[in-house]
Parts: structure tokens; sequence; C-alpha cells
């Protein structure tokens, strides 16, 4: 059975992101494969290898003329580089403005298929077929495409939002236990900034790796359905999308202190420990019980996160606040974090002082 969530709001054309197994095979089925039509089958070489057959043959099923592009797996492929040389071969391949991209694999071809396709020709459609969890959850809805540069991570790309998303949850049985519990963590997020019976569930699951077909596919979809409501109200981020960040700016400063070396620390993790921290923040300024930091972490624990520094290596405070002051949610030199009253509703506060922050962090173990 599959499922779908409708995702819509004011400055985009609506779309659906249709979640269930076995939906690679019929992806030839939906309206956006017609025969003739050129498409360009975007790929990381582990995702092509282990998938890539079954989505061009359901792809080809249609009468459409399909093309490979394989790039190598990584956030290294984020890069001008990669993005050139895909855009290249759209070239080459002959695709032209009512041509179609489909990016197969996690969160980064997500956000480079999705970058070349909102460049090529000033912009063509594309269709998200995420590989990942985190992609499945997160990456693929919303239209955030993006690419990396040396000063820093997503720094260049465009709001350009796919015609569809197919979310095939039989891909993820490919996908490694870390990369799973990667994605949960976003998930988890999902719970704590907006849905406390949602993350209750979550929680009360433990570990999503063994977790049943039926349970996965539906909180993929309520996940999506909470993240389909966030950007419907917000495409831009004038204000509430930023409550998806919630964990990622002490995540994103634990991430670039440890080089983005996910053999570390994943994205995943990252955003795991960055709730802990928020919440752990929030308690500490009186603005969330401390009860809710421990149940933060007890459900980030069960679930295979770290949600201790000294779980993931030795911090000095002041380099992890240089880091929170150049991540790009920080506005003009003040620190902007997102905060919680309790699990189910965040907020964002701005003007967070620096020294109350470093304060906080050495308590919670850095140097
Ligand atoms: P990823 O795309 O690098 O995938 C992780 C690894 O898993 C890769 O090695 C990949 O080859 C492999 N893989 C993917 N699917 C697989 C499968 N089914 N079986 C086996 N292996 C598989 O990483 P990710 O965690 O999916 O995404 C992270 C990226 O997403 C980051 O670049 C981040 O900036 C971006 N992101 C974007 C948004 C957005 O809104 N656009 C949101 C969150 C994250
Ligand atoms: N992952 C953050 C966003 O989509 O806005």
């Amino acid at each position: 059975m599959s499922r779908i969530v409708a995702v819509s709001g004011a400055g985009f054309r609506p779309y659906e992101v249709v979640i269930g197994p076995n939906l690679i095979e019929a992806i030839g089925q939906w309206p956006e494969l017609r025969p003739g039509r050129a498409v360009a089958v975007v790929s990381d070489q582990t995702v092509f290898g282990l998938h890539g057959e079954r989505v061009m043959a359901g792809l080809e099923a249609s009468g459409a003329r399909v093309h490979a592009v394989q790039v190598p797996p990584g956030e290294a492929s984020k890069s001008f580089g990669t993005l050139e040389q895909v855009l290249d071969a759209l070239l080459g391949h002959g695709l032209d403005r009512s041509s179609l991209v489909v990016a197969l694999g996690g969160g980064v071809i997500g956000d480079l298929a999705g970058l070349a396709a909102a460049l090529f020709m000033r912009g063509i459609d594309f269709i998200q077929v995420p590989t990942t969890l985190l992609a499945q959850v997160d990456s693929s809805v919303g239209g955030k495409t993006a690419i990396d540069t040396p000063r820093g991570k997503n720094l260049v790309g465009a709001f350009h939002q796919p015609r569809r998303v197919v979310a095939d949850t039989g891909v993820l049985r490919t996908l490694p236990d870390r990369q799973l519990r990667s994605g949960w963590a976003e998930m988890l997020k999902h719970g704590l900034l907006a849905d406390a019976a949602y993350f209750d569930v979550l929680a009360a699951i433990g570990d999503p790796v063994g977790v049943d077909d039926t349970a996965l596919a539906e909180a993929i979809e309520q996940s999506v359905r909470i993240k389909a409501a966030v950007v419907g109200a917000d495409e831009r981020e004038a204000g509430q999308r930023a409550l998806l960040n919630l964990g990622h700016t002490f995540g994103h400063a634990l991430e670039a202190e440890l080089g983005f070396d996910e053999s570390l620390l994943t994205h995943g993790e990252a955003v795991a420990l960055g709730c802990v921290l928020a919440f752990g923040y929030s308690a500490g300024e009186g603005l969330c019980a401390e009860a809710e930091v421990e149940r933060v972490a007890t459900a980030m624990q069960a679930a295979g996160l770290p949600t201790r520094l000294s779980d993931v290596g030795a911090f000095k405070a002041d380099a992890l606040l240089d880091r929170m002051a150049d991540d790009k949610k920080a506005e003009g030199g003040r620190l902007t974090l997102v905060l919680a009253r309790r699990i189910g509703e965040a907020f964002v506060a701005r003007d967070v002082e620096a020294a109350r922050v470093r304060a906080f962090l050495k308590a919670a173990g850095a140097t």
C-alpha cells in the first residue's frame, strides 16, 4: 500500500510525496514520464549499483528516453566541479527544456541533481527518488537544493521544488544501520519541534534498526506531513521554516570541528546531539523542564545516537561558538538558536548571548 502526502504552498506548484514499497519498479506510471521525453537519472555510484537497473527499467517502461549520469558517493560531490560535470552530461545526452531529471540517491544527490535541474536551461522538471531515510523524511521535500564551497556547506543553491517525490521504502533495506539511525534523528527532531505524540511513538520504537515495515512507513509519512506543513507555510524560510534547524546550529558546529568527517560524526548524529544540547540549553535558561531533556536524551540513546559531547570527541567551547557564529543561521553576528518550551514546541530565539552559550557548553563537557 502506498501513502500520499500533498505538499502545497503559496509560492510553488503543488506536488505529491508517494511513500511505500515497490514504487521504483512502477516509476514509469507517473504522468511526468511520457513516451519520447528525455530523462536523466542522476545518481551516485553506490546507489546506482544497488538500485539503478530497476529504476532505469521502470522509467523505460514509459517509453521515455532514459540516460544515466553517475557521480562518486559522498558530500564531496556537492561541488562546483561535479555540478559542471552533471550539467555537461545533460547537454551531452541532448536534454532540452522539456526534459526531466530524476535524482536517485540520498541528500547529496537530491541537492546536487536538484540544483542542476534548477540551472539547466533556466530550470527543468525533476523528480526526487530518495534512497536514504534522511532524504525520504527531510531533504527530498521542500525544494532546497545546493552545493558546498570551500567557505561552507550549502552556500550556493536555489529553491526548486520537485514535481514529485517517490520514496520507495524497499530501498532502505540496503542502507547501512548507521545511515538508518541518522535519518531517525531527523524524524525525532520533527516530533520534538512540532508533534509530541509522534515523538512518543518514535521513542516507544527505540531503535529503528529492525523496526517493521509498516511502522517505518507510518513514521516516514508523519515526518513528511510535518515537513510539508512547515514548508507549505514558509517555503523561503522567512520565519517558521527555521524551526527545522532544531539541533542544527549546535550540530553544525560539531560537524565543522570534526572536519565534516562522516566516519566520526554523521549529519544525523550531529542533529541528535544538537537536539539534546538545544533542550539542555533551554532547560538551563528556565524555558523548559529538565525532565524534557532526559526524555530527549533517552530517545536518542535508544536509537543508538550520541547524546553527550564526550560520545563524539573533545571540544573547545570557544571553537564551537566561533563555528556557531559562522553558521549562516546566525544573523549579523548575533546567535540565533532554535530552543524549546517542551517536547513538541520549539521556537526561534534571536539575540542569544554568546557568553551564556559558552558557559552551557563548558558545563556540558567542552573545555
Ligand atoms: P548521502 O546522500 O551522502 O548518502 C549517504 C550514503 O549512503 C552515501 O554513501 C550513499 O551512497 C549511501 N546510500 C544512499 N542510499 C543508499 C541505499 N539505499 N543503500 C545503500 N547505500 C545508500 O547522505 P544523506 O545523509 O542522505 O544526505 C546528506 C545530505 O543531505 C547533506 O549534503 C545535507 O546537506 C543534505 N540535506 C539537505 C536538505 C535539504 O532540505 N535540501 C535537508 C537535510 C540534509
Ligand atoms: N532541512 C531544513 C529545511 O528543509 O529547511
